[in-house]
């Protein structure tokens, strides 16, 4: 098999590049590098750099590299800005996706992945979210991926291509420090970037509805997201025609001020966070039942919460060498 792989300069695209090829499946990365870097990418893997919205250029590379198999993770994946921008993530992210997808099909391509979200459920009023909670986007971001999800299944109905939605939770930590997420959109980054900054860490709210009063996600190591989608591909390509929706979560919640107690622990920096407003749009808690696709695959995460932040860690101190305990901030 040789998978393309849309997204593999990503944060999260090159951590899959990296699992698929250590799993010995051949990868081609392609990616039009808007935030993707193309040092993330292994030398002996191809990189195209494109739009998923060129279809002529979609089709050159999947006949000239004989692909079997798509993973597809090239997308924006901002909720604050997909309210400012909702024409854009549309274009970007269901657009490209049938743009994508009409490549793929026409190329006889058997097997598709599919990169979506649990902003696909909205504000889950359930304990543990199954992939069976409605789907009630609050977010023009998961508006795209519930689209996404399904443009790819109709088109598996339609077409005989097998293929996988896979929900990814709260993704965090890094396989190695090169391949760190840059982005500083989600929480751990955020609070990093404060403690590196001399400030304290800010909690959005402590007046929700859960033990400690602020809000409880599922948080998953990138690294066994990545080996995932490994199990999920391999899937695919061995039962033609098979669709799957998955959460890909550790079935474990943990609240915003557990992980800034973590963070501080771990950083040795020791600030206390000040309590913000809420954030306009934040679900009290989102927890994956992460139960079908460890009966249906066999997969389970194996790093725990203290693993996604030494490792998130070491990829700033890589970057921002003057976040570490100790030496002089600005
Ligand atoms: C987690 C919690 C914040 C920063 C988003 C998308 C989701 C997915 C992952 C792509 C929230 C709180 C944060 C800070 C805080 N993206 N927080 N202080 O919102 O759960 O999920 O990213 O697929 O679709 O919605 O992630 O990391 O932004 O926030 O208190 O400085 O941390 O309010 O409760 P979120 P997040």
């Amino acid at each position: 098999m040789t998978w393309l792989i849309t997204g593999g300069a990503g944060y999260i695209g090159a951590h899959v590049v990296r699992a698929m090829t250590e799993a010995g499946e051949r990868a081609v990365v392609y990616d039009d590098l808007s935030t993707g870097i193309a040092e993330r990418v292994p030398d002996d893997v191809p990189l195209v750099t494109g739009s998923t919205l060129d279809g002529a250029l979609l089709s050159r590379v999947l006949a000239d590299h004989q692909i079997t198999g798509v993973v597809h993770l090239a997308a924006k994946k901002q909720v604050g800005e997909s309210v400012e921008r909702p024409l854009h993530y549309y274009r970007e992210n269901v657009e490209g996706l049938r743009v994508l997808l009409e490549a793929v099909t026409a190329a006889g391509v058997a097997s598709f992945v599919f990169s979506s979200s649990a902003a696909v459920y909205g504000m889950p009023d359930v304990d543990l979210v199954t992939e069976e909670t409605p789907c009630l986007p609050m977010s023009p971001y998961g508006e795209t991926k519930l689209a996404g999800e399904w443009l790819v299944r109709a088109t598996g109905r339609a077409t005989g291509l097998a293929t996988a939605s896979l929900r990814y939770f709260n993704v965090a930590g890094t396989a190695s420090p090169e391949l760190a997420d840059v982005g500083v959109f989600n929480l751990v980054p955020m609070v990093f970037e404060k403690l590196t900054e001399g400030a304290a860490p800010r909690v959005f709210g402590d007046d929700y509805p859960t033990p400690d009063g602020t809000c409880v996600r599922d948080y998953i190591h990138v690294a066994d997201l990545a080996e995932a989608h490994v199990t999920v591909a391999r899937a695919l390509q061995a039962a033609p025609g098979r669709e799957l929706t998955l959460n890909i979560g550790r079935g474990e919640g943990v609240s915003v001020r557990d992980m800034i107690t973590r963070i501080n622990e771990t950083t040795g920096h020791h600030r206390p966070p000040t309590i913000a407003p809420r954030r306009p749009g934040d679900p009290a808690r989102v927890v994956a039942s992460a139960d079908r696709i460890t009966t249906e695959l066999g997969w389970k995460a194996r790093h725990d919460v203290q693993d996604m932040i030494t490792t998130a860690w070491e990829g700033w101190l890589h970057r921002h060498p003057e976040a570490a305990q100790g030496s002089p901030r600005g």
